[in-house]
């Protein structure tokens, strides 16, 4: 009944601007992927860690965690999207995994306790755990503008959806293993996708519960999150 957690790091950040793949990319001095891998590492439930690197930067990346002390941690190549590089990430798990978690190298700082926790609920019997945190921002949803059209053009608004019923889900999302698997290949076949790994089990009709996230488990997409996660870094070592 081991558990392994499969890093996607294979991401451009695009949003975060020009420079290194994002996962390569400093927080106060260390790759937001170091970050990342200790992360999931230090929680006790964790017994293996597969990170997914972009396709023609493995090698990179390998270096890197051996500088950092983590050989124990295997290295895949990515591929095009997000899902892609998660298919990839499962395909390379040993026999013996019975739970897997799916983290994001995006989201650096997530606790320890968070990881435990989430591995806990699968190892309980649920087949797919989301952790998430309510929204605090009221969302509308919206007839988009065409792709083509001014930034500026309004967008008329369609709907209010109750707040009190949302999330917003983060990771590590985990899953007990041949669910996911069965659920990447399923939806691959169906040429399909879900921006998260729930939305893949949904998809083929596994029930989803969301457990509770954490304020650290951000994920840092635009420059702005980078301010906020040094200053999280900084504060965790007063
Ligand atoms: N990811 C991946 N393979 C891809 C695309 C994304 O492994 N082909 C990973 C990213 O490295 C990241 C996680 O998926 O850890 C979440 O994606 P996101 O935050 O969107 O990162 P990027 O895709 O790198 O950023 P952007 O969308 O701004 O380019
Ligand atoms: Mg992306």
């Amino acid at each position: 009944a081991r558990t392994a957690v499969v890093i996607p790091a294979a991401g451009r950040g695009v949003r975060l601007g020009p420079g290194a793949p994002k996962a390569l990319r400093e927080l106060s001095g260390t790759p937001m992927l170091v970050h990342a891998v200790r992360a999931t590492h230090r929680a006790r439930a964790v017994s293996l860690v597969v990170v997914v690197g972009p396709p023609d930067g493995t090698a990179e990346v390998r270096n890197l965690l051996d500088e950092h002390g983590l050989q124990d941690v295997e290295v895949v190549p990515g591929g095009e999207t997000r899902q892609d590089s998660v298919r990839l990430g499962l395909a390379a798990l040993p026999a013996g995994i019975s739970t897997v978690l799916v983290h994001d190298a995006a989201r650096p700082l997530v606790p320890a306790d968070t990881v435990d926790a989430v591995a806990a609920a699968v190892r309980e019997g649920a087949p797919a755990v989301v952790p998430a945190l309510p929204v605090t921002d009221t969302v509308k949803e919206v007839e988009p503008r065409a792709p083509d059209a001014p930034a500026q053009t309004p967008e008329p608004v369609t709907g209010t959806p109750d707040r009190s019923r949302l999330r917003a889900v983060q990771t590590p999302q985990g899953f007990a293993r041949d669910v996911l698997a069965e659920a990447h290949a399923r939806v691959a076949r169906e040429g399909e996708g879900a921006t998260d790994d729930a939305g893949m089990c949904e998809r083929i009709g596994v029930e989803v519960v969301v457990v509770p996230g954490h304020e650290e488990a951000f994920k840092v997409t635009r420059p702005l999150d980078l301010v906020l996660a040094e200053a999280v870094l900084a504060r965790r070592r007063v």
